[in-house]
C-alpha cells in the first residue's frame, strides 16, 4: 500500500519537500519533520508544543475532544474506584492488569519497599519548619540518587522493575515527612501490615511512636475504608496523563542519561506550578476567597477581563476542550462522600455556583474551558482532612507511575535521541 504523505511548499521559490505521514492506533495522524531542517534549512516554530508530537507512546490516550482518557486501552471509569491504585500502577507498567497472584506480591513488595534509609530521613532536619512540602519533597526525592546510585545504568528488565517499584513504593513516605516536617513533628515510618493508601493516611496522621491519637490540625485520629478508598480513586484519576508538562520535563531530562529519580525530581518541580498540578491548591485559595455565593459573579467578571490577570483555576485544560473525564469521576465521588463524609457545604455551594456560571458564559462556552481534575479534587481532599499543602504532593503520589513508566519507555526506545529544540532568534 502506498505511504500517506504531506507537502510543505515554501512560496518564496516554489519548491516544495514530501514527508510520511504516520497513524497511531488512535489520535491525529502525525507529519514526519524530522528532516525538515536538512531538507530546507528551516526550522518549524510552536513554542508550548500546540501541534507538536514529542514521542510515540503506548500507555495512555486522550481523546480531548470527546471526554476519553484511558489507560493501557482500559477507560479511567472503569479503573477509577473498581481496581486498586495499585493493580493500576501494575497495568500501566507491565500493560496488562495483574492476575490474583501478582496484584497480592506486587503489594507486598511495595509495602517492604515503603522504608527509607536513615540517611534520608536525616535530611528532613536540615529544613526549615514551614517549608512547602513540595519543595520537601523535590529535595528528598532528588537526593534518592545519592543512595541508588546503581540505577544510573540499568541493563535487564529486572533492573527497571526494581528502580520503578523502589520510587513508587518511597514517594508517599517521603511527602508524609515533608509534611510533617513542615509543622514540626516527627517522622512516622511506614507499616507494612497496612496497603498503600492506608499507609499514607497513617503516616500523615499517626501520633509520634505511630499511635492513632489526635494528632490536632484537623487530623484525625481512625482512618475510615471510605477515606481510603476515595483517596486510592483520586491517586488512580492522577496516574498518567499522556505528555503533559512535567512528563516531557521528565522525558526530556531522561532524554540526557540523568538518573531515574533525579528525572522524577524534575517531574515534582514541573508540577508544582499553578498551571499545572499546582492549581488543586489555588482552587481552595480561590474559593475561600470568592468567599459567598454572592460573589460568584464578580470573579467570573474578573476572570473574562483581559486587563485583569486573574484566572479562574481549575478551569480550562490543553487537551480536553470538553469535559475533562477525571473531573466528572471526582464530582461522581465527591456527591457519594457528601453523603457519608463531612464534606464543607459552603465551599460546596460557592464551587457549584462558579460551575454553574462558568458553564453558561459565552467567553466559557467559546474556549471550551470546563472544569478540570483540579476543580473537584480540593473539595475532596480537605474532607479527607488532607492538608492543602499536600493537594501538590497528592498528586505527585499519584502521578509518580506515570512518570517512570514514561521514563522507562524512553529509555528503552532505541530511537529516541536528547531532546534538543531549536529557535527563533531575534535578539541582537
Ligand atoms: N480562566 C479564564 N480564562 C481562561 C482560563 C481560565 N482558567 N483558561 C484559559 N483561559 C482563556 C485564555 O485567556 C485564552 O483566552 P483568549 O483566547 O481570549 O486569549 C483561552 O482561554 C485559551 O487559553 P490558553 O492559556 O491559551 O490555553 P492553554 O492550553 O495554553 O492553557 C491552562 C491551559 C494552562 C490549563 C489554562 O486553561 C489555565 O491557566 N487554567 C487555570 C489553571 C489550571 O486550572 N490548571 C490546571 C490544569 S489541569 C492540570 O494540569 C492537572
Amino acid at each position: 500500500m502506498a505511504k500517506n504523505t504531506f507537502t510543505l511548499t515554501d512560496n518564496r521559490n516554489g519548491k516544495s519537500y514530501e514527508y510520511d505521514v504516520l497513524d497511531g492506533t488512535r489520535g491525529p495522524s502525525v507529519v514526519d519533520i524530522r528532516s525538515f531542517y536538512k531538507d530546507s534549512g528551516m526550522f518549524t516554530y510552536d513554542p508550548g508544543y500546540t501541534s507538536t508530537a514529542s514521542c510515540e507512546s503506548k500507555i495512555t490516550f486522550i481523546d480531548g475532544e470527546n471526554s476519553e482518557l484511558k489507560y493501557r486501552g482500559y477507560d479511567i471509569a472503569d479503573l477509577a474506584g473498581k481496581k486498586s491504585f495499585l493493580d493500576v500502577c501494575f497495568l500501566l507498567m507491565r500493560g496488562e492488569l495483574p492476575t490474583k497472584e501478582e496484584s497480592q506480591n506486587f503489594d507486598l513488595e511495595i509495602r517492604h519497599r515503603s522504608f527509607l534509609h536513615e540517611g534520608i530521613v536525616k535530611i528532613f532536619d536540615a529544613f526549615p519548619n514551614h517549608a512547602h512540602p513540595m519543595a520537601t519533597l523535590g529535595s528528598a526525592t532528588m537526593a534518592l540518587a545519592t543512595f541508588y546510585a546503581e540505577h544510573l545504568t540499568l541493563e535487564t528488565e529486572d533492573d527497571y522493575k526494581e528502580m520503578r517499584r523502589r520510587i513508587i513504593a518511597k514517594i508517599p513516605t517521603i511527602a508524609a515527612m515533608s509534611y510533617r516536617n513542615s509543622i514540626g513533628v516527627p517522622p512516622i515510618y511506614p507499616d507494612v501490615d497496612r496497603y498503600f493508601t492506608e499507609n499514607f493516611l497513617y503516616m500523615l496522621r499517626a501520633y509520634p511512636g505511630g499511635k492513632m491519637k489526635n494528632l490536632g490540625n484537623g487530623l484525625s485520629a481512625e482512618i475510615k475504608q471510605i477515606e481510603v478508598d476515595a483517596l486510592d480513586a483520586i491517586f488512580t484519576l492522577h496516574a498518567d496523563h499522556e505528555q503533559n508538562a512535567s512528563t516531557t520535563t521528565v522525558r526530556n531530562v531522561a532524554s540526557t542519561d540523568a538518573h531515574p529519580y533525579v528525572a522524577i525530581a524534575s517531574g515534582i518541580a514541573a508540577l508544582w506550578g499553578a498551571s499545572h498540578g499546582g492549581a488543586n491548591e489555588k482552587v481552595m485559595d480561590q474559593l475561600k476567597l470568592i468567599g459567598d455565593v454572592k460573589n460568584v459573579d464578580m470573579y467570573i467578571a474578573k476572570a473574562k477581563d483581559k486587563n485583569d490577570p486573574f484566572r479562574l483555576m481549575g478551569f480550562g485544560h490543553r487537551v480536553y476542550k470538553s469535559r475533562d473525564p477525571r473531573a466528572e469521576a471526582l464530582k461522581g465521588l465527591q456527591d457519594k462522600l457528601r453523603e457519608e463524609l463531612n464534606l464543607d457545604s459552603k465551599l460546596l455551594d460557592i464551587a457549584a455556583a462558579v460551575e454553574k456560571a462558568a458553564l453558561s458564559d459565552e467567553y466559557f462556552i467559546k474556549r471550551g474551558l470546563y472544569p478540570n481534575i483540579d476543580f473537584y479534587s480540593g473539595v475532596i481532599l480537605t474532607a479527607l482532612k488532607i492538608p492543602v499543602e499536600m493537594f501538590t504532593p497528592i498528586f505527585v503520589i499519584g502521578r509518580t507511575v506515570g512518570w517512570i513508566t514514561q521514563w522507562s519507555e524512553l529509555k528503552q526506545d532505541p530511537t529516541s535521541k536528547i531532546a534538543r529544540p531549536r529557535q527563533l532568534y531575534t535578539g541582537k
